[in-house]
C-alpha cells in the first residue's frame, strides 16, 4: 500500500514546488468529507449535505494545509526563522512545521483572545509567543513592520504560498464528489480560506477535473463582520476568537470570489453560532471549534430562508469545518446545561442521576 505523504507530495503538479524545495510536512491533507445525514433534514428535503473536517489535520486545523507550503518555500530559500500574527491556529501551525523544519517562529497573538488548545500548541512546539495589548488586526500590522526590516519568513495567508496550499482542500471536495458542490459554506475570518477555495475550484474546472463551480457562502461573525458592514471594525467582537477580526488581509480577494462565484458574504451571531456548534455535536458527532460552525449557522440561516427548496434537483452542500473542537474546550464546557455531577462511589447514588 502507497502511503499518504502529505498534500504537497498529491498535489506536486498543481504547486509551486520544485525538486529543489525541501518538503516539510507532518502529512497534512486528505480530510474526510462526512455526510450529515440529519442535519441536512433539518434543511430542505433536496439536499446533500458534508462537511470537510479539517479539525482532523495534524495540529487541528485547516491552517497545516499552508503552513507545508509556507514552511517548505521558507526554507528553499534558507530563512531560519518565522513570524506570524495569529488568533490562535496559525501560531499552532505555524510553531509546530518550524520546529518540524528545525528553524525558529515568533508569534504574536492579541492577548486574552486566544482559545486554551492552541496557545498550548505553540508553547509546546518551541515558539516565542508574545501576547500584544490589541487584537489581531494590530498584531499583524506589527508583524508586517518587522517582516519588512528583518530576515523573517511572513507565514500569515498575505504569503501566497499559504493560499496555494490551502487551495487542494478544493481539490479534495471535487476529487471525492466526482465534481465541485452546488454551493459552499465557510467562516470567514482574515479571508485567506475563501480565497484559497476559490483559487482550488477555479484551477480544478480549467484543467477539465469539474464540470461546475460553486456559490462561495462566506460567513462572519456579526460582532466582526467588516465585509458584509463594507468597512473596517474597530474592536471586532465574538466568542468565535478564531475569526475575531476587524480588517481582513485578504478582504478585495473575499468579495472576488463572493462576485464571481454569485454568492455571499453574510454574519450569524453567536448566538447562532453556538446553537450550531452544538446541534452538530449533539446529533453528529462532530466537534468543531465555535468559528467553524459559523459555516453550520450560515447553512441554517438560508436554509430557513427557503434557499434551497426552490431547486428541483438535488443540492450538493459542503461546509468547511475549519478548526478542531479541542481547541477551545472551555467553550464547550460553558455552552452545555448539564454538568458533571460529583457523587459517593455507589451504585445507588449513580442510579439516582442516571434514572433522574
Ligand atoms: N476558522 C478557524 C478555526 C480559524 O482559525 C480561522 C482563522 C478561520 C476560520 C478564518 O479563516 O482567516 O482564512 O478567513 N484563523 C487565523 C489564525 C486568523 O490566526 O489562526 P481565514
Amino acid at each position: 500500500m502507497k502511503q499518504y505523504k502529505g498534500l504537497i507530495e498529491k498535489y506536486r503538479k498543481y504547486l509551486p514546488v520544485t525538486k529543489k524545495t525541501p518538503v516539510i510536512s507532518l502529512n497534512e491533507g486528505n480530510t474526510p468529507l462526512i455526510r450529515m445525514n440529519k442535519i441536512e433534514k433539518m434543511i430542505a428535503p433536496n439536499v446533500e449535505m458534508y462537511v470537510k473536517y479539517e479539525g482532523l489535520n495534524p495540529t487541528g486545523s485547516f491552517k497545516d494545509r499552508g503552513m507545508t507550503m509556507a514552511i517548505s518555500k521558507a526554507c528553499e530559500k534558507g530563512m531560519k526563522a518565522t513570524i506570524c500574527a495569529s488568533t490562535g491556529n496559525t501560531s499552532a501551525s505555524a510553531a509546530a512545521y518550524s520546529a518540524r523544519a528545525g528553524i525558529k517562529s515568533y508569534v504574536i497573538i492579541p492577548n486574552g483572545y486566544i482559545a486554551l488548545g492552541k496557545l498550548s500548541q505553540a508553547m509546546i512546539h518551541g515558539a516565542k509567543v508574545i501576547a500584544v495589548e490589541g487584537n489581531f488586526d494590530v498584531a499583524l500590522s506589527m508583524v508586517k513592520q518587522i517582516c519588512e526590516k528583518y530576515p523573517i519568513e511572513l507565514v500569515n495567508s498575505l504569503n501566497p504560498y499559504r493560499i496555494e496550499g490551502q487551495k487542494t482542500a478544493a481539490f479534495e471536495i471535487i476529487e471525492y464528489l466526482g465534481d465541485a458542490p452546488d454551493y459552499h459554506f465557510i467562516p470567514v475570518g482574515n479571508a485567506g480560506n475563501i480565497t484559497a477555495y476559490w483559487k482550488g475550484y477555479t484551477e480544478f474546472k480549467a484543467a477539465k477535473k469539474s464540470k461546475k463551480l460553486p456559490f462561495m457562502m462566506g460567513f462572519q461573525a456579526a460582532g466582526s463582520a467588516p465585509i458584509v458592514l463594507g468597512k473596517p471594525v474597530e474592536n471586532p467582537d465574538t466568542l468565535a476568537t478564531a475569526i475575531r477580526i476587524g480588517n481582513p488581509a485578504s478582504w478585495k480577494q473575499a468579495e472576488a470570489a463572493r462576485d464571481q462565484s454569485g454568492g455571499v458574504i453574510d454574519m450569524v451571531t453567536d448566538e447562532e453560532i453556538v446553537e450550531a456548534y452544538k446541534l452538530l455535536a449533539m446529533t453528529e458527532g462532530i466537534y468543531c471549534e465555535p468559528a467553524s460552525a459559523a459555516s453550520i449557522a450560515g447553512l441554517i440561516k438560508y436554509g430557513k430562508k427557503n434557499c434551497f427548496s426552490k431547486s428541483k434537483k438535488t443540492l450538493k452542500i459542503v461546509c468547511v469545518l475549519t478548526g478542531h473542537g479541542l481547541k477551545d474546550p472551555d467553550r464547550a464546557i460553558k455552552s452545555v446545561k448539564f454538568k458533571p455531577v460529583v457523587v459517593k462511589p455507589d451504585l445507588k447514588s449513580i442510579m439516582k442521576i442516571i434514572e433522574k
